[in-house]
């Protein structure tokens, strides 16, 4: 089987640096060793089920390489709801999929929120693009081509970008604002036109994003198609 994970820790690197204290962090669940973290975490993983436990883990120990590496690594991440809570300095969001965790962090007085997004290997069928499409994104001029040979591609990244929208909106608005994704709105950045499933735009495309409730509220969202699958990031617009 193709060795996705590696594929993608080798896109992205281990800790990849980004702009202004950003940091971006992978983990292979399989290459965890032992439970690690702090004990809080532990404590934490302890009521999960196996599988959830090992993801939560991989997850939180993407977060502190990826918090470690902005220099802001000094308490457990815990939950608030299920959002991450990271120390108080620090912002940080979390992703996994097929057998690799993800985590974006970066300095809370630069960054009001944080959003982040993988999909290895999959993603919704088409059959559920109503799930995340609302009926005029599906519709022909939509951002979904249903009839193009890449469709199945194109909702899969448009679900990721819509999942790293939403959790960097969420903490932004009331949670009848936001009741899921058929609720975050794309619209263009003004410039070249570029599409938010990451199509037709070298090196990835940026939308902005809004609950549909909230128009004022707005995100901007990178989508990058990796080799290994599609990676998606959401930052505050100033
Ligand atoms: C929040 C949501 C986006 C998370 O997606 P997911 O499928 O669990 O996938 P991911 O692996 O990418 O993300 C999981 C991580 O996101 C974080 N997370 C969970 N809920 C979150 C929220 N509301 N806001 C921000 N981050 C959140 C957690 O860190 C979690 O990992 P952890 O539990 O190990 O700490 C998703 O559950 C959701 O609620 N979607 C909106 C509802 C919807 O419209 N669904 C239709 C789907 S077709």
């Amino acid at each position: 089987m193709e060795d996705v994970v590696g594929r993608l820790i080798a896109e992205i690197g281990q800790n990849s640096s980004g702009a202004d204290g950003l940091r971006l962090a992978a983990v292979r669940i399989a290459d965890l060793d032992g439970p690690g973290g702090y004990e809080e975490e532990r404590r934490l993983a302890a009521t999960l089920p196996a599988r959830r436990r090992a993801e939560f883990l991989a997850g939180r120990a993407a977060a502190h390489r990826a918090l470690a590496g902005a220099g802001l690594d000094d308490g457990p991440v815990l939950f608030e709801g299920r959002r991450p809570r990271p120390p108080a300095a620090a912002r940080v969001s979390i992703s996994h999929s097929g057998g690799v965790a993800v985590a974006l962090a970066g300095p809370a007085d630069r960054y009001r929120t944080l959003g982040v997004d993988v999909e290895l290997g999959g993603g919704p069928p088409l059959a559920a693009a109503h799930l995340v499409l609302g009926p005029a994104e599906r519709a022909g001029g939509g951002l979904l081509d249903t009839g193009a040979p890449d469709a199945a591609e194109q909702l899969v990244a448009l679900f990721s970008a819509k999942e790293a929208a939403f959790k960097a909106l969420g903490p932004l608005v009331a949670p009848d604002e936001l009741p899921g994704l058929r609720a975050v709105v794309f619209t263009p950045e003004p410039g070249p036109r570029a599409r938010p499933d990451g199509g037709r735009c070298a090196g990835g495309s940026a939308w902005l994003a809004a609950p549909e409730a909230r128009p004022d509220v707005r995100v901007r969202v990178t989508v990058r198609r990796l080799a290994a699958g599609v990676l998606s990031w959401a930052l505050p617009v100033d």
